[in-house]
């Protein structure tokens, strides 16, 4: 690995620099390391007390009782994602309380949280932008909708804008491929985007209200985007094709076998 390091900087100092420097090339930084390492900080330290709401506290009590006794360790999704919806990340203070309210080791917190990308340990914004960025999203344009978000929201990739409003990531494939590209704002979907869409759906976000989410096309779900190609008419009711001897007790299966 050394010696291949060597050698493009040797490439790199010669006279065809400019051609060598174009066969290099590098993927954006997207803070890999913090999906493993905690460091304290001053808006993230185990000083910093955390406390459910009253009603947040209720919902635990109520989840973690569908669990067997000794078995309460199970609702540590729950209640991430529920420290999560009420102030929007998941600092190690609030960990420490999951911890303490599933009677579990920290450290047993500390291992989901870094496991699960949806975790986001660190403040992304009030609205968390997720550009995905997977094959068939890339084949559709994820190259520009990037561009576009990083654009309408002022925000680079993996950053937070000046206003704090937004935060922007890239993401692997969100399961809407059919509908590519795709750009999920916190529990929201966009589909079927353009960049004009793009800069649309941010601008109604910075007025304060939510945009429309599913597809922007117009289609309905994921339907063909030139109308219905297959199931044209009407399916045959139960009863379609079942035995003659059956037929009458079959409601309306005399009229499904005519067809
Ligand atoms: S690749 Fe983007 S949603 Fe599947």
């Amino acid at each position: 690995m050394t010696l291949l390091v060597r050698n493009i900087l040797n490439l790199r100092s010669s006279p065809s620099s400019i051609i060598c420097r174009k066969q290099i090339y590098t993927t954006p930084r997207l803070a890999s390391d913090m999906l493993l390492v905690h460091r304290d900080t001053r808006e993230n330290n185990a000083k910093i007390p955390f406390q459910f709401t009253e009603a947040n506290m209720k919902r635990i009590q109520a989840i973690v009782q569908n669990y067997p006794e000794g078995s309460q360790v199970s609702a540590i999704s729950m209640a991430m994602d529920i420290v999560q919806r009420q102030i929007g990340w998941i600092p190690i203070s609030a960990m420490h309380k999951v911890a303490e309210l599933l009677s579990m080791p920290r450290m047993r917190v500390y291992e989901w949280a870094t496991f699960y990308t949806m975790c986001k340990r660190t403040y992304r914004g009030k609205f968390n932008v997720k550009v995905c960025k997977t094959l068939p999203c890339m084949l559709r344009g994820s190259d520009i909708i990037i561009q576009a978000v990083v654009d309408a929201t002022g925000c680079p990739v993996g950053g937070l804008s000046e206003d704090r409003m937004f935060g922007v990531d890239l993401v692997e494939c969100q399961g809407a491929c059919a509908n590519a590209p795709v750009v999920v704002i916190d529990d929201d979907y966009y589909e079927d985007l353009t960049v004009c869409d793009v800069y649309n759906i941010i601008q109604t976000l910075k007025c304060g209200n939510i945009p429309p989410c599913g597809p922007q096309s117009g289609r309905f779900a994921a339907e063909p985007g030139c109308g219905l190609t297959s199931l044209l008419t009407c399916p045959p009711p139960p009863g379609y094709c079942i035995q003659e001897a059956l037929l009458q007790n079959t409601p309306g299966g005399d009229d499904c076998n005519k067809k």
